[in-house]
């Protein structure tokens, strides 16, 4: 099914949750172009451009890129997509970075996915990936159909060097102090919006057709 409408959403939930997963099966779904932030810095990573150069330390450490850097970065791909639905994974990843696309482009949903960090731990161990396109495996869950190679290209698959136990511990550390608090901000603001809808169809049910005040105003 292909859906007419131009739908905006962002899918969140702490690092090894299976958003890209999830987000392969919703783009294919429902025509919607996938943005990943962590495909986009592997693939500045291995073309060794300046930015993966300069952003390989940090993202190996499982420490954040800075936020001016990462929300430049991300706006300026979605300019270039916006004429066609996108799903936008792994941003915004902190209160700063929502505001930065809270500023650009107006949400259509959230999607946020809730899977237990031991859960994730054991996932991560058994996780390989095809790095040039950002597709997953995994060993128990969703195996290549040759060990260790890609199901499209053929071409190797990877474990990630930030997926080592101590790096997956700091990842979910960042995501419990950094990146929670943008659930709480996404909570406000579609609780806002949905105020705001309300008290738009508050004042105009407040007056007649003719524009004369009416006494009873059903919110
Ligand atoms: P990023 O690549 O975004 O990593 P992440 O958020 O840590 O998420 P992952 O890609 O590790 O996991 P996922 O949730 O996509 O899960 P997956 O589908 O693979 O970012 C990497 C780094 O880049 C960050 O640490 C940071 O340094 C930097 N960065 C990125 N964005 C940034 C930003 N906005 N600001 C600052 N820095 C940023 O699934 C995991 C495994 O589980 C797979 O093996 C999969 O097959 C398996 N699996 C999935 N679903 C299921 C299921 N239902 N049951 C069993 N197994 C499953």
């Amino acid at each position: 099914m292909v859906l007419q409408r131009v739908i905006r959403a962002v899918i969140m939930g702490p690092p090894g949750s299976g958003k890209g997963t999830v987000s392969a099966r919703i783009t294919k779904s429902f025509g919607l172009q996938h943005m990943s932030s962590g495909d986009i810095l592997r693939a500045n990573i291995k073309e060794k451009t300046e930015l993966g150069l300069l952003m390989k330390a940090c993202i190996d450490q499982g420490q954040l890129v800075p936020d001016d850097i990462m929300s430049r970065l991300i706006l300026n791909d979605l300019r270039k997509i916006d004429n066609s639905g996108w799903l936008l994974d792994g941003f915004p990843r902190t209160v700063s970075q929502a505001e930065a696309l809270d500023h650009a482009f107006s949400l259509d949903t959230v999607i946020n996915l809730n899977v237990p960090f031991q859960t994730i731990k054991e996932r991560l161990t058994s996780r390989w990936t095809h790095i040039p396109s950002g597709r997953v495996y995994n060993t128990d869950f969703n195996p290549p159909k040759v060990p260790g190679l890609d199901d499209v290209t053929g071409e190797p698959l990877v474990q990630r060097d930030d997926d080592r136990p101590e790096t997956v511990t700091r990842r979910l550390k960042s995501y419990e102090t950094q990146t929670e608090p943008v659930l709480e901000f996404y909570r406000l603001t579609f609780c806002n919006t949905r105020t705001m809808k309300i008290l738009k169809k508050a004042v105009f049910l407040g007056f007649s057709s003719k524009g004369e005040r009416q006494e009873n105003i059903p919110l």
